[in-house]
């Protein structure tokens, strides 16, 4: 069994599309029952609230249902619940190793998550402000990611 944890700012945007990908690309493949798969964001203002509509609605053109997804803040105990904590950028992989330099070492290993899953030392860019074409960039991100990781995971 391995626990992932997708880790954006917000928890509404990125990290849910990276989540709730991850999920239908593993249900695809039959191999669902092999991980534990969650979001977070390093912030909490959103907080109990669903995915950006924009998120959802991207998803839902590509198949992928969001609904039963919740936004949480990352939180200590993740570090010991997790083997594996993906930053969708790197300034979110920066709190995630401020958090976790902060306490006795947990079993998670953080990473970039393009870079752990196609080994891009690059962001997935924060749609907040953007449009319905940077939500669909952000899609085949995680589309192109959840693949990899998926290959890499399983093999
Ligand atoms: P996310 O996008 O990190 O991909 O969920 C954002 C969501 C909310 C905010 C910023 C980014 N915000 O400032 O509230």
């Amino acid at each position: 069994m391995t626990a992932i944890l997708f880790v954006c700012l917000g928890n509404i945007c990125r990290s849910p599309l990276a989540e709730g990908v991850f999920r239908h690309r593993a249900q695809a493949l039959g191999v669902a029952d092999r991980f534990v798969i969650d979001s977070a964001g390093c912030g909490g203002w959103h907080k109990g609230e669903p995915p950006d509509r924009r998120s959802i609605a991207v998803a839902a053109r590509h198949g992928v249902d969001l609904s039963a997804q919740c936004a949480r803040q990352v939180k200590p105990v993740d570090f010991d619940a997790f083997d594996l904590i993906l930053g969708l950028d790197r300034d979110n992989v920066r709190h995630l190793e401020r958090m976790a330099s902060g306490q006795i070492p947990g079993r998670a290993r953080v990473a970039l998550y393009l870079e752990e899953a196609l080994g891009m030392r690059d962001d997935v860019p924060d749609p907040y402000y953007g449009s319905d074409r940077d939500f669909e960039a952000v899609y085949r991100l995680c589309d192109q990611a959840s693949g990899a990781l998926l290959t890499k995971l399983i093999a």
